[in-house]
């Protein structure tokens, strides 16, 4: 049988690549297990790395605002990354590192069955969405597969790094609420 324990006790211990002998704390998903709707980013940053929490740095101040903007909260959410493990220097991940991390993503989206899947960023979207997504370009709108809806928005940590995408992201996350409130409004 699949658990939530199983799957956090696997990824604590996981020595599947090089990220293992670099890394200080995996960072398992956090937030409601019972929630429709699921955010994926792509890896743990260096403070996500110190507390094994994902977004608790300054990205995560940036999600947390992106949310409270549209009437969500953390709370309504379930939260993860493709990779568990901080890659050294922030560097994006390698394609090796993604492909080992899957099963545990795949593990995650089995428990929680989500019905709305949001990636936070380019790297998450061209892993989950299609490989070729162009975020500035696609972000924002939505595809429908297997039950659920998809769509992406830039990562938090792209808006810090460029204000000028904040409004923009602000009305993709109005829609993100939206599709959360339809599909509670239609069960
Ligand atoms: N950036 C990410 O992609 N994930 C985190 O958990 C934190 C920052």
């Amino acid at each position: 049988m699949h658990t939530w324990d199983e799957l956090n006790n696997f990824i604590l211990h996981c020595r599947g690549c090089g990220l293992a002998r670099t890394r200080r704390l995996p960072v398992v998903g956090q937030g409601n297990r019972r929630t429709d709707l699921m955010m994926i980013a792509e890896a743990p940053g260096a403070r996500e790395d110190e507390e094994g929490v994902p977004f608790v740095g300054p990205a995560g101040k940036m999600l947390d605002q992106l949310l409270a903007g549209a009437g969500l909260s953390r709370g309504e959410i379930y939260l993860t990354n493709i990779v568990k493990c901080h890659p050294p220097g922030n560097r994006d991940p390698r394609e090796e590192e993604k492909d080992l991390c899957m099963p545990y993503l795949r593990y995650e989206t089995h428990l929680l069955r989500p019905k709305i899947i949001v990636c936070l960023g380019r790297v998450a979207a061209q892993r989950i969405i299609s490989l070729d997504y162009r975020i500035t370009r696609q972000h924002g709108t939505w595809i429908r597969r297997k039950n659920c809806d998809l769509t992406a928005v830039y990562h938090p940590s792209a808006i810090l790094r460029d204000p000028a995408k904040l409004e923009e992201t602000q009305a993709d996350f109005l829609s993100i609420a939206e599709h959360l409130r339809n599909i509670r409004n239609s069960l």
